[in-house]
């Protein structure tokens, strides 16, 4: 797989950028500053951004970006928003590689509370929809089988403790066990709903957790798992209940899984709060 993907970083790229150029209506001399994501990533693929990234820079003469994509998924709840955060804030990421909980204090603090100590929330979607015999990626897939199914799998919370800790190894281990089990007697749909459901049972009670403990006025959700509506609305009504004061930002869909949007509007907050320089958003 990463082979694959090198391969086909190296063979996209070139029309990424005429297109992105072309689609955004922009000349390269309009272009301030040049960011890229430096980590974290497939290495071999994150070379390649860095490659094009620095000719770019070297070539337009304008300043070099390095950025982290876990920040971009938190940041792509700012594009086309008017509101700003208000601190403290606390910022879930749930994704295929990434599953944690960061306090932000202000622009740029961030406090790890809480990670997974072994799969991802995403790849536990990745993997459960490959059990049931479908391809990647498995969040979609789950989220359109849940949609005519029912709560009906009695699915295990693994590390349901006091901690800010997320595992999800031993739901996959479950799956696993009940098409085993089942065979060709499971209920695809069912299952999904079901792990859907429990998922966002997990997620909500470790992000109440955090909150308790932080009080934050702001509640951050990213990650390409935020793409699913489930789960978007049962967090949302949930946080509600707790506090209706609360801010809840989470990225349009189109935002939610990864893009280079998210890295553009990170950079200009990165530029403006970090850096000190003005930049237009
Ligand atoms: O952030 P992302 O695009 O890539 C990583 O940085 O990992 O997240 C990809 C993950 C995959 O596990 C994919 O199955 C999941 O996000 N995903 C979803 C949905 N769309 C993508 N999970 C649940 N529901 C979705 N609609
Ligand atoms: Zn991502």
């Amino acid at each position: 797989m990463p082979n694959l993907a090198a391969k086909l970083h190296i063979k996209n790229i070139q029309q990424v950028l005429y297109q992105a150029l072309s689609e955004a209506k922009i000349l390269p001399k309009k272009i301030d500053y040049i960011a890229y994501t430096k980590n974290p990533g497939l290495i071999i693929c994150l070379q390649i951004g860095k490659t094009v990234a620095e000719t770019l820079s070297l070539y337009l003469n304008k300043p070099l970006i390095p950025v982290n994509h876990l920040e971009g998924h938190i940041y792509a709840s700012l594009i086309n928003q008017e509101k700003e955060w208000e601190f403290p804030a606390l910022a879930l990421i749930i994704s295929g590689g990434h599953t944690q909980i960061y306090q932000l204090n202000n622009h740029f603090e961030f406090v790890l509370l809480g990670e997974t100590l072994d799969d991802a929330i995403g790849e536990c979607l990745d993997k459960s929809a490959i059990l049931l015999g479908y391809n990647y990626p498995g969040g979609p897939i789950i989220e359109k089988l849940a949609l005519t199914g029912k709560n009906t799998y009695q699915l295990p919370f693994p590390k349901n403790d006091d901690s800010l800790d997320f595992s999800f190894s031993g739901l996959k281990s479950e799956i696993s066990r009940l098409v085993n089990q089942e065979g060709k007697k499971i209920n695809d749909n069912n299952l999904a709903c079901s792990l859907q459901n429990i998922l966002a049972e997990i997620l909500t009670k470790k992000l109440k957790k955090a909150w308790t403990i932080s009080r934050a006025k702001t509640i951050i959700i990213g990650g390409g798992v935020s793409a699913n509506k489930f789960l978007r609305n049962y967090l949302t009504k949930n946080i509600k209940k707790w506090d209706k004061e609360i801010k809840i930002f989470i990225p349009e869909i189109k935002y939610s899984t990864d893009n280079a949007a998210m890295i553009g509007i990170l950079t200009y907050y990165k530029i403006n709060f970090k850096y000190g320089f003005q930049a237009k958003k």
